[in-house]
């Protein structure tokens, strides 16, 4: 018992982990967790003084780093990367996780809104991936923790684009899992259903602008802190897929009775 943990104390120690969407919510709470485990942390937002303060407030803050860019714009993205491809060529393990929700019914989606998730959502996590790529593949090892969410397994009322960029997540992540098969280099989903955060809030209306309106449903789904250590776990494991929060059974009712699923699911107010 006592081997076991010194095991997964050693897991994080000295370890370089770079977390997207670090400002806020899940990526806070994971920086937090991780920081008193010895990681070294690379902290990614496009908020620079919330990352700065994150910084200050956590463990050991001279072992950690803050990388302030913005996901969804794929010009500067890539200059970053660019400038700091040695830094993310040591980058162990990565947390995947910048992301942003929606709240529009389809025919009300501008094009603009639709492409904005997807930028971040989809492309952003992508190019990011591909930053820590040769340093991993490099080294034959690392982990890849990708933030899907239950409509990354299907389409839900007002999230159209939304579940459509996580289920490209999927499609992308599993080919490239695949692709690795030779390698120490993991690849783990995590579908949290609802989580005490600010998405609700960020999530794009109809005209990309924020709904800033809290959703009474994420106030009853699981903490932060909970979905956090759940990541780590599933990077230490190296777990293929791990489902969070009561929402899990419409994963598993969508796989093994589709046609009860879509039953319930009409049933459901969207919000
Ligand atoms: N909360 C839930 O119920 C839930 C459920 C399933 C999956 N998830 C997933 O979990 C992830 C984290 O969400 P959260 O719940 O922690 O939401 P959150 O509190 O709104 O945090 C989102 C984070 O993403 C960053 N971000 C957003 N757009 C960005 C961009 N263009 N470039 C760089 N960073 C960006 C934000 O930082 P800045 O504003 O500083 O850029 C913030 O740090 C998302 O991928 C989400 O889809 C959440």
């Amino acid at each position: 018992m006592v081997c076991t943990n010194i095991e997964i104390l050693s897991f994080w120690n000295n370890k370089t982990v770079w977390i997207t969407g670090a400002s806020s919510g899940i990526g806070e709470a994971v920086a937090k967790t991780l920081a008193p485990k010895g990681a070294k942390l690379i902290l990614s937002s496009r908020r620079e003084s919330v990352l700065q303060d994150l910084v200050l407030s956590i463990d050991h803050s001279e072992n950690h780093k803050i990388l302030p860019l913005d996901v969804s714009n794929s010009a500067e993205l890539t200059s970053v990367i660019q400038e700091h491809q040695s830094l993310l060529n040591s980058v162990d393990v990565l947390i995947n996780n910048a992301g942003i929700s929606q709240r529009s019914l389809t025919w009300d989606a501008s094009p603009e809104s639709e492409r904005q998730l997807m930028e971040t959502n989809y492309f952003g996590a992508v190019t990011v991936a591909r930053a820590v790529l040769p340093g991993m593949m490099e080294r034959q090892q690392g982990n890849i923790v990708i933030l899907s969410s239950p409509a990354g397994k299907f389409g839900f009322p007002l999230r159209s684009s939304y579940a459509a960029s996580k289920h490209a997540l999927h499609g992308y992540f599993e080919s490239l899992r695949a692709e690795l098969k030779e390698t120490d280099i993991r690849i783990s989903f995590l579908l949290p259903g609802r989580v005490q955060t600010e998405i609700g809030h960020n999530a794009l209306t109809g005209d990309g602008t924020p709904a800033n309106s809290m959703d009474e449903r994420l106030a009853r789904g699981i903490t932060a802190e909970e979905c956090a250590l759940a990541i780590i776990k599933a990077a230490e494991k190296g777990s293929a897929e791990v489902y969070l929060g009561r929402e899990q059974v419409l994963i598993y009712l969508h796989r093994y009775a589709p046609w009860l699923f879509r039953i319930v699911v009409k049933r459901i107010k969207p919000n």
